[in-house]
């Protein structure tokens, strides 16, 4: 009876909150916490810290300095988001990644960060990069070591670690998946969940287990977001194939939790303008976090025209949480679309291979019914097109390009 009564209200206020999903993720897991951990993984949400209700934007410093890095760049990346207006778009986490700290934990056994990189430590760094009015990732392993093996991962010192990071002010957590136990990603991940909670700091929590026992299943109820692959590189199979990856997992994404197919490596050089262009449209509209992968100390103006790009960038915020999907395909040719807010719907038509080709948007392929008139934004022309289209769209497209629109039914 008093577990039914308590369905009830968990109901009641779910419906209540349903114009926020990110609310009524929170709501259960109030109403649930007395609960034991073994139900985390079928009954209910451990994470409630109510963040995410978008895929979060910023920027990571592992795809362009790997281990080359210390407070001094991490200050100037956060002087440079606001100087170029990249974080009036958005970007406003600045992420620090792997081989921020010493090699061992001090006879507290806290984590410190590493004194000839980050002299003035993370705290000092937090409040620098809070006083720009963005906020500050940090990065463990949910095993002994980190990936580099240069410092401890977190590991039996969940607890701990989340309450350091709360007292430097983090707001964001990569959480790595080596040199574990072998023992499950279920077992281990909900610990620094729990941590997390505990903390009395909202930090956003985003698993990086590399897909393993399929996360979008679980990661829900224990993080914010979920990498769906191995990490990315820079080049266009790589990209491609971490997009295809996460695609699988579509109708799992929503507002509080999202497929993470890793960080974008636009501007580091490794594909030509067309494929970075392919590669942001299919992140944003997989509403994929958005985490700038370059310097952005040092980007050409050709790369700020694609990470800036503010209609983009609104498919991928867009209030509605949907993921788009792979809706046809035929050889290299393929269209994606998934639903925004207001009735309209956004389209990405993909052409893999190695011509040119038309390529073509059936209304029935992506979710319109079949009279409907449609108003056509070509968003990386930032133009609409001049003719209504009903029942299909077709473009040409050159070779590994893409064109990406949002289609408004009108009346
Ligand atoms: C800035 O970027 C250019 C290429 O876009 C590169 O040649 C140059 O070395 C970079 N400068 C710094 C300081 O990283
Ligand atoms: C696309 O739509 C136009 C106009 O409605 C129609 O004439 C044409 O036959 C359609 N093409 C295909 C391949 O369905």
């Amino acid at each position: 009876m008093e577990s039914r009564l308590r369905w009830l209200i968990c109901l009641l206020l779910i419906g209540s909150f349903s114009s926020n999903c990110c609310a009524s993720k929170s709501m259960i897991m109030r109403l649930s916490t007395e609960e034991k951990m073994e139900d985390l993984l079928t009954r209910r949400n451990l994470l409630s810290n109510g963040l995410g209700c978008t895929p979060p934007m910023g920027w990571n410093s592992w795809n362009h300095f790997a281990c080359n890095i210390g407070e001094k760049t991490v200050k100037e990346t956060a002087d440079a988001l606001v100087s170029t207006g990249l974080s009036k778009l958005g970007y406003i986490y600045v992420n620090i990644d792997d081989c921020w700290a010493e090699s061992s934990r001090d006879n507290k056994g806290r984590l410190v960060a590493k004194k000839s990189t980050f002299p003035s430590g993370i705290k000092a760094l937090a409040d620098y990069v809070h006083s720009k009015g963005l906020k500050l990732g940090i990065y463990s392993d949910a095993g002994y070591y980190t990936c580099s093996k240069k410092q401890p991962g977190s590991l039996g010192h969940e607890e701990q670690d989340a309450k350091t990071f709360a007292s430097w002010g983090i707001d964001y957590l990569k959480y790595d998946n080596c040199n574990n136990d072998f023992s499950k990603p279920t077992q281990r991940y909900p610990v620094m969940t729990r941590a997390l909670m505990n903390s009395g700091r909202p930090i956003f929590f985003s698993l990086c287990e590399w897909g393993d026992l399929h996360p979008a299943l679980w990661g829900y109820n224990v993080g914010n977001s979920w990498r769906t692959t191995n990490d990315i590189s820079d080049n266009w199979d790589s990209m491609v194939s971490r997009a295809d990856q996460n695609e699988v997992y579509a109708d799992l994404a929503r507002p509080g939790g999202w497929n993470d197919p890793d960080m974008l490596e636009v501007g580091n050089g490794g594909m030509t303008k067309d494929e970075y262009i392919v590669h942001f449209s299919i992140w944003a509209i997989s509403k994929a976090p958005l985490l700038i992968g370059c310097d952005v100390r040092n980007t050409t103006k050709e790369v700020m025209e694609i990470i800036a790009n503010k209609e983009v960038i609104a498919v991928n915020q867009d209030k509605l949480g949907v993921q788009a999907k792979k809706v046809r395909m035929e050889g290299d040719l393929e269209v994606w679309a998934g639903p925004l807010s207001n009735y309209r719907v956004a389209v990405v038509l993909l052409n893999r291979g190695a011509g040119r080709n038309s390529i073509i948007a059936h209304w029935d392929d992506i979710g319109l019914p079949p009279n409907t008139a449609v108003i056509a934004r070509d968003l990386w022309k930032h133009k609409s097109l001049e003719t209504k289209f009903i029942g299909n769209l077709t473009a040409t497209v050159d070779s590994h390009a893409c064109k990406m629109y949002i289609l408004k039914p009108v009346s």
